[in-house]
């Protein structure tokens, strides 16, 4: 078993959305991309990809999955061969799994909590050793740090030779195991090793002031960049933001959300105390939630390369979702904040922040990179492209917004925006309901339901079940959502796929997060799709709040209920009935 935050890593640093880009050719509607499908042969594009939940299914052959799995198909390799392809993609080096096996999930968070605090002690009296710490200073110095940021971020270095952290902990009473839960020791043939040597460390620390995990970077160019803590009983990566502990006592009103530890350090240095990043994954509703506690309104600031510029196109979603007004820095001649800081100082900076855009148009300058104006085709084509942009939104004060925008913005007359806007709406309205109408047919014809036999049983449940498990993969707060005063639990599912499904995800959501290309473990190929298409149909729609959520768990709890009561006798039946009255 390939360890889950691996397989994070390797899904947000291959971006399903580049990784599909060099095998089919995709165009934007709404906030997802279509394309000709290249698991069967189509005239018109079914095939979509969600960047949102990074998967993609098609409409027309319900191929889907996560990035792996499209890898999978189209260069058909198992499971770990695709993973294995994607990491070298990505230049991750993947750990030998066996020797991340078998941690003891028995030591507790205070343990943990007490070994991270010795730890960063350690690493900042390593830092300041006149020997040993010598080139973790000279890196800090060199990347411009003044002492100030050294200290109030409790940076620090771990020496090279192996086994000094071990020694050290040892000496404090903890045992090898728990420090290899801690993620401060690995273990190979030859016994267990310092998990962290010769990196400058970043110690990630809570609202509340705990050191809860790790960050450390190698000192040249060597790989892995950084090394991080995976989550220990203390930490949880996804729930989880580097220096919200200072910038949640700013008074700026806003946050500016960066990629990179450097960046915020650099930030704060330069008076932008209201800097904060995630912990090298692409941001979850859980940090954007956190976020909203402290703040209405986030600034994205992530690296100006195409990466980076996808990753802020996710985060505007996400951040809106959870109700944060989230606008996007436009950075040039600089790869990201910290270096742009470093070139152009911190008033520049402090005008890109004034200058930052929101989401329209943010996407318009996307559109305006990429294609030349003063070139009539290429004007048509942009301009289609801003239409079809448009056309995928669903609310229809905004939509108007938009159209004013983009008519003065082009010079192009008001009404034929409008109207070609409602032609790619009308259009889109068609293709869904022909999907539903050929998916509806697919469904009923019979016994057809290979993947999931239960579902003629039960038809009308299972659909609320699948409404259900599409909310969850796309919301992963719902897990532990209280519906009627409980959470979710796998009775409450209609079939034994859906039953399955929901304790195989609930399982891992628990353990530190779900995602589904996690389901190549124990789910066929076919079921994998089958939940893509979940998702889709979900991501399709706009009620996934959770007031519709509550709605359709309670009818599906009911659905449930129903099935159960199916299969008592008449007697039981009767005897529940009175027990009623
Ligand atoms: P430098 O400026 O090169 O020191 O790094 P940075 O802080 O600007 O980070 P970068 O933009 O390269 O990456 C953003 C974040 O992703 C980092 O702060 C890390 O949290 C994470 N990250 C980068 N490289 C790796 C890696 O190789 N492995 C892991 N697990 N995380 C990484
Ligand atoms: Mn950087």
């Amino acid at each position: 078993m390939i360890p889950a935050s691996v397989i994070e890593d390797i899904r947000y640093r291959c971006d399903i959305e580049s990784v599909i880009s060099t095998y089919v050719t995709l165009k934007r509607a709404g906030s997802n991309l279509k394309g000709l499908c290249p698991f069967h042969s189509e005239k018109t594009p079914s095939f979509t990809v969600y960047p949102g939940t990074q998967s993609f299914y098609c409409f027309g052959c319900g191929a889907g999955g996560d990035v792996i799995n499209f890898v999978m198909r189209t260069e058909n390799l198992d499971y770990v061969a695709a993973v294995e392809t994607l990491a070298k993609r990505a230049g991750i080096a993947l750990p030998d799994f066996d020797s991340n096996s078998g941690r003891p999930d028995t030591v507790s968070r205070s343990r943990v909590l007490q070994m991270n605090l010795e730890a960063a002690k350690y690493y900042r009296k390593m830092l300041f050793d006149d020997n040993i710490g010598a080139p973790g200073r000279k890196y800090f110095t060199d990347r411009g740090l003044s002492m100030a940021s050294i200290k109030r971020f409790g940076l620090g270095y771990s020496p090279p030779s192996g086994g000094s952290m071990l020694k050290h902990l040892t000496s404090l009473g903890f045992k090898h195991e728990e420090i290899r839960t801690a993620y401060f020791a690995g273990k190979n043939e030859r016994g267990y090793y310092d998990y962290f040597r010769g990196r400058v460390m970043f110690p990630i620390i809570d609202v509340s002031g705990n050191v809860i995990a790790f960050g450390g970077r190698v000192l040249d160019d060597s790989k892995p960049k950084y090394l991080n803590t995976s989550d220990t009983p203390a930490f949880k990566k996804s729930k989880n933001m580097f220096a919200l502990n200072y910038a949640k006592n700013s008074d700026a009103g806003y946050f500016i959300l960066c990629e990179g530890y450097m960046d915020v350090i650099t930030l704060h240095d330069a008076g932008f105390g209201m800097a904060v990043a995630t912990l090298g994954t692409a941001i979850t509703s859980e940090q954007a939630r956190m976020m909203k506690k402290y703040t209405d309104r986030v600034i994205i600031s992530y690296d100006s390369d195409e990466a980076g510029q996808k990753a802020a196109n996710r985060a505007i979603t996400l951040l809106e979702e959870a109700g944060i007004d989230a606008k996007v820095l436009r950075m040039q001649g600089a790869k990201d904040p910290d270096e742009y800081i470093k070139k152009y100082g911190a008033d520049k900076f402090r005008e890109l922040i004034e200058a930052s855009r929101g989401k329209f148009e943010f996407m318009l300058d996307g559109i305006r990179s990429k294609y030349d104006m003063s070139i009539s085709d290429s004007k048509i084509k942009a301009l289609s492209e801003i239409c079809a942009y448009i056309a995928g939104i669903q609310s229809s004060v905004e939509r108007d917004i938009y159209i004013d925008k983009t008519a003065r913005e082009f010079s192009v007359d008001l009404k034929s925006i409008r109207a070609d806007v409602d032609a790619k709406r009308r259009r889109a309205q068609y293709e869904n309901s022909k999907k539903r109408k050929g998916e509806l047919i697919r469904i009923t014809s019979g016994l057809s339901d290979r993947v999931n036999p239960d579902f003629a049983k039960q038809p009308k449940g299972a659909r609320i079940e699948e409404a259900v498990l599409g909310m969850l993969f796309i919301r992963s707060e719902y897990f532990t959502r209280k519906i009627d005063g409980r959470e979710l639990a796998a009775d409450d599912f209609v079939t034994t796929l859906g039953k399955k499904l929901f304790e195989f995800a609930k399982e891992r959501h628990d353990a530190g997060g779900f995602s589904i290309g996690m389901l190549n473990e124990s789910f066929t190929s076919d079921e994998v799709s089958r939940v893509s298409r979940m998702i889709a149909e979900r991501s399709e729609l706009s009620g996934n709040d959770e007031k519709s959520f509550d709605i359709y768990v309670k009818s599906m709890r009911d659905e449930s209920t129903n099935a159960r009561d199916g299969e008592l006798s008449l007697e039981d039946i009767l005897k529940k009935k009175r027990g009623n009255n």
